[in-house]
């Protein structure tokens, strides 16, 4: 078994910080489904505060956190919209539409990679029937992905964003953004989380991606929302109990790392340079996840590509035609170099 020495797999793979254990170790608890605890309560309001919205829900996951928004949202017999390969959509079981109930609508990339236009938008609502029949679908939801994982990390700007929620409101539609990196999507633009969340009615934030805690996801909304979600939360089992102990590293991860995060941006456009001077397709990315192909022409497949590089020692994934890396915390300037030095070598070693 070959030994991964730099891991660009996902922003997924970073262990937990000293001081993560450390606080984990001390932290205050209780009995979260019982009652409150209190370290779950405090990162609830926090993480809350950074979105602008009243009230958090801690959960277990992203999916969850995701599904648990659509359930509170959809009821069957409901269309959602969101756009082509959407986490929700392709990497999530199905889950919004044979549990929340939910008949998606893919939206095209119109504006930018991951990204609808406000007018994908527009023309599905001017499509909809004034008084639907009994039997007809009726769209509720617009779920939109800030940043796009499969996208390669693109963000949707923040005006943009703001737009995309108004026309959705406009229509008379609630908006959930899956933001599961949204705090690389901020950083990118210099703008608070809660601004780049443009207007969304619930967001999911991720504490265990970019942020680099053990476990945890957060769904923040309107009080009465998280009130309701509360429920199907205990309903899909994740209703958690000393929860405090996870809590407490996602706290540490909010005073950290969030602020540090845009280095990672920095660091992908730095290995996106390296692998366009191998000759390799790498267009400079927005946030921190690389998507390489080996270009037209090419005598080798992206999974060639990836093959040759995971025997050097390189942790990648394939995603559609593409190689994804992603830079994250455990991946410093020390650790890039070497992993470039690995990928430019094996690259070459493919070629010959
Ligand atoms: C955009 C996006 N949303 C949601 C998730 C789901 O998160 P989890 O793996 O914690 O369920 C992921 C996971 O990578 C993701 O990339």
């Amino acid at each position: 078994m070959v030994v991964i020495t730099v891991d660009f797999r996902s922003d997924t793979v970073t262990q937990p910080s000293a001081s993560m254990r450390r606080a984990m170790a001390a932290a205050p608890t209780g009995d979260d489904v019982i009652d409150r605890d209190p370290t779950v309560a405090e990162l609830e309001s926090r993480t809350a505060a950074l979105l602008g919205q009243e009230a958090g829900l801690f959960m277990p996951s992203g999916s969850m956190s995701n599904l648990v928004a659509l359930m509170t949202q959809l009821r069957p017999g409901d269309r959602f919209l969101a756009p082509r390969h959407a986490h929700v959509l392709s990497h999530e079981l199905g889950t919004a539409a044979w549990i929340a109930g939910g008949i998606p609508l893919e939206l095209p990339w119109s504006h930018a990679p991951g990204v609808p236009a406000v007018a994908d938008i527009e023309a599905v609502a001017a499509e909809e029937s004034a008084q639907p029949a009994y039997y007809e679908l009726v769209t509720r939801l617009v779920c939109l992905e800030n940043s796009h994982n499969h996208a390669g990390g693109h963000i949707i700007e923040w005006p943009l964003a703001q737009q995309l929620s108004d026309a959705a409101h406009q229509a008379g539609w609630q908006v959930h953004l899956d933001g599961a990196r949204l705090w690389h999507a901020a950083a990118a633009q210099a703008v608070s989380p809660a601004q780049a969340a443009g207007g969304a009615d619930s967001v999911t934030v991720c504490f265990s991606k970019g942020l680099g805690a053990p476990v945890g996801s957060m769904l923040c909304a309107s009080r009465e929302f998280i009130d309701r979600a509360r429920r199907w939360r205990k309903a899909l089992g994740g209703g958690m109990r000393q929860s405090g102990v996870l809590a407490a590293a996602a706290l540490v991860a909010l005073d950290e790392e969030l602020p540090r995060i845009d280095q990672d941006r920095v660091r992908a456009v730095q290995l996106a340079d390296a692998l366009s001077q191998l000759g390799l397709d790498a267009p400079t990315p927005a946030t921190n996840i690389v998507l390489v192909s080996p270009g037209p022409g090419a005598p080798h497949s992206a999974g060639e590509l990836a093959r040759a590089w995971q025997e050097a020692g390189v942790g990648c994934l394939t995603m559609g035609p593409a190689v994804r890396l992603v830079t994250h915390r455990d991946i410093d300037d020390q650790k890039l170099a070497h992993g470039i030095g690995l990928l430019a070598a094996a690259t070459e070693r493919l070629r010959r």
